[in-house]
């Protein structure tokens, strides 16, 4: 097998420098497979570039070592003798193994090692793409892509060269990622056909992913059974639907014997579902779930689901509130292979919400969570916005309290998933740094553990392995990039309030832009206040949905964190926040500092110029003007807007337009 590498595309973290270490070596690699294959390619291609061998005495051996407690992604590496050892459970261990050696450099062959045991902490670690075949007429090729074309598709049809999409295979193994669901959650007409007439698309898609042990998964529309198979129902309990689906899976397994499984967006945002016929989603998820089940396959349900036509005079209704109040009620009825794929927040991958109380409400469901690396409401990859700390937070909250499980504890047995940010673009993400995210979301699905910060340095190391003295560098990109979702958070939402964003492409500010709308985003805001009452005293009773401890703080006005104050909360602009600072003069002075901050990011990253080369210097320049641009965009409009409707001035007497 040849390694995937490409002329005219960005190499992210896997620059040939960063195979130095491993590639100056001698090197055994001892398994049968296709995996072992792979890492035996790796190792011999990078031995070719850098002078080190596949025989003879050797400094490192990857070999598979199946034994008790050792699974198959597992691995244990150690170093004695001069010897730098993995000892793999299974293949996907030799290949995580390898890339784990990878990423320690020099350092793997240095000193003693006592034997480490390396395991995910997560089984499924899965990137979304938001890829359609065709150019949807409103949503682009890829619905909320901001890095050119789908890497799978163009012009209706499959890319004829697959090396881009088997270089992206590589770069996820090395991260941790194993698996990719490859279109739309919003299955068209066209796109819905993968299933049936245009399956031979996703084998060959699944067959260039293969070699990097992922595997392929595909979003599926779940009317199906009339709009493919000519049925008059998808009533997911009719026994001719039922059957239609068990057939119809058979085939694809057939085409693909290592094919992941369904991933289901139903009665959400249009599309068909179970509600139809009276059916709950249980019944939905459960039939997708048995037609996969002699294959070990999965089906992931998505819990995005709430009432998008609502009237913003009525009150009582809270979007938060929806997916709980859909499926915690049903927790216990969802097949083992059936996996509730819930979003982070309660909301819409916001720069700020809180967990999504579904988390803790299904301790009889197998649950994935799902992240959004693709920023839609972060930038628009437009936008430096390292959201490593975000999850970390997310992963680390404990929905119980200090003695509870985490969330990454919770989704043990589902996983993680993420929306990629990834398209045909030279340098796969559109902003050359928000490759640091792709990365950061498969190293922490691994380990949900590690420090973000950490994750960025070896981002950084990797990526910029060519340069002389890293140093400089690595300190420059985390002055910029470690606190850039907080000064992403300051210029635009507020204190937990989102969504004021502009409708429909959801980039730049528009504070009324959903307020009158069906969408049930508002903010509420008027002459005396802001925020949304999520209470159980006096609002919509969101705050019941969590367990104690949380349920009990986000009610309370005293002790509701200040982040999350307007997400819980209608409070008059005067209502004084921990650091004694008013909620208007909060919203102004965050404002301000926001966009000086990003101002800030630009002159950092000019000092950068000379240490990464010149086109991705320029590129990020680019980017780096609009930023500052649009935060003060979002300054003015954010300051202008509050301070008409509260008519309280600035403290400091600063210019508001
Ligand atoms: C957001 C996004 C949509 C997407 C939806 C989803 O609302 O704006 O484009 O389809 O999430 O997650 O299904």
């Amino acid at each position: 097998m040849t390694i995937p590498e490409l002329d005219d595309v960005h190499p992210a973290w896997l620059p040939p420098e960063a195979f130095r270490a491993v590639g100056s070596r001698r090197t055994l690699v001892a398994g049968d497979g296709t995996l072992a294959d792979t890492v035996r390619a790796e190792v011999a291609h990078a031995c070719a570039r850098h002078g080190g061998a596949l025989d003879g005495p050797h400094d490192l051996v990857i070999t598979l070592s199946p034994q008790e407690g050792l699974g198959d992604e597992d691995f244990v590496l150690s170093r004695q003798d001069g010897v730098t050892t993995v000892a793999a459970g299974g293949q996907a261990g030799l290949l995580y193994g390898f890339f784990a050696v990878v990423r320690l450099g020099e350092a793997a062959f240095e000193g003693e090692r006592a034997a480490e045991h390396h395991r995910p902490a997560l089984r499924r670690r899965m990137l979304d793409h938001w890829d359609n075949i065709d150019v949807h007429p409103v949503m682009g090729q890829v619905e909320r892509g901001y890095a050119g074309g789908s890497i799978f598709w163009r012009d209706g049809v499959p890319h004829d060269d697959l090396t881009r999409v088997r270089a992206y295979g590589r770069l996820l193994a090395a991260s941790g990622v194993n698996a990719v669901a490859i279109n739309n959650v919003n299955v068209h007409a066209t796109e819905a056909r993968l299933l049936t007439d245009r399956l031979g698309e996703v084998a060959a898609i699944a067959g260039a992913l293969r070699p990097y042990g992922i595997r392929v998964h595909l979003s599926v529309n779940f009317a199906s059974p009339i709009a493919l198979g000519g049925l008059p129902t998808a009533d997911p309990l009719d026994a001719g639907v039922r059957e239609w689906w068990a057939r119809t899976t058979e085939r694809v397994y057939a085409a693909i014997p290592d094919f992941g499984g369904y991933v289901v967006k139903a009665d959400s945002e249009g599309q068909p579902g179970p509600f139809a016929y009276g059916r709950s989603h249980a019944d939905g998820a459960n039939t997708l779930a048995d037609a996969l089940a002699p294959y070990e396959g999965v089906v992931h349900w998505r819990a995005f689901v709430y009432d998008h036509r609502q009237d913003w005079r009525d009150r009582s209704t809270d979007r938060a509130r929806a997916a709980h109040d859909h499926f915690a009620p049903l927790d216990g009825r969802f097949r083992d292979n059936a996996i509730l794929q819930v979003k982070y927040g309660p909301m819409d991958f916001q720069v700020r919400e809180p967990v999504s109380p579904v988390i803790a409400a299904m301790p009889g469901t197998r649950l994935a969570v799902e992240f959004q690396v693709t920023q839609e409401y972060t930038g628009q990859q437009r936008h430096v916005c390292y959201l490593g700390p975000l999850w970390s937070e997310v992963l680390g909250f404990r929905p119980w309290g200090p003695d509870g499980a985490t969330v990454a504890g919770l989704a043990v047995n589902g996983g993680l998933v993420a929306v990629s940010n990834v398209g045909d673009d030279p340098y796969w993400t559109g902003h050359p740094l928000a490759q640091a995210n792709l990365y950061a979301f498969g190293r922490l699905a691994w380990a949900p553990d590690l420090d973000p910060g950490a994750v960025l340095d070896e981002w950084i190391g990797l990526t910029f392995a060519a340069t002389g003295d890293r140093e400089p560098l690595r300190r420059a990109l985390r002055e910029l990039m470690d606190g850039s979702w907080h000064t992403y958070e300051r210029y635009t939402a507020p204190l937990g309030v989102g969504f004021m964003v502009r409708p429909g492409h959801h980039y730049g500010p528009d504070v009324d832009g959903y307020e009158y709308t069906p969408w049930g985003t508002y903010h509420f805001a008027d002459r005396d206040g802001v925020g949304v009452d999520r209470t159980r005293a006096s609002g919509t009773g969101f705050t019941g949905q969590y367990p104690r401890p949380w349920s009990e703080v986000y009610e309370s006005l005293a002790d509701c964190p200040d982040e999350l104050l307007l997400f819980f909360h209608h409070v008059p602009y005067e209502h004084v926040l921990r650091d004694g600072t008013t909620v208007i003069q909060h919203i102004y002075d965050t404002h301000f500092a926001g966009a000086e901050q990003a101002a800030g990011l630009r002159e950092k990253w000019e000092k950068i110029d000379g240490l990464v080369a010149p086109d991705l210097h320029a590129r990020v320049r680019e980017r780096l003007d609009e930023q500052v641009r649009s935060a003060e965009e979002w300054r003015d409009q954010v300051n202008t807007y509050f301070l008409r409707k509260s008519g309280v001035p600035d403290a400091h007497g600063r210019r508001i337009h």
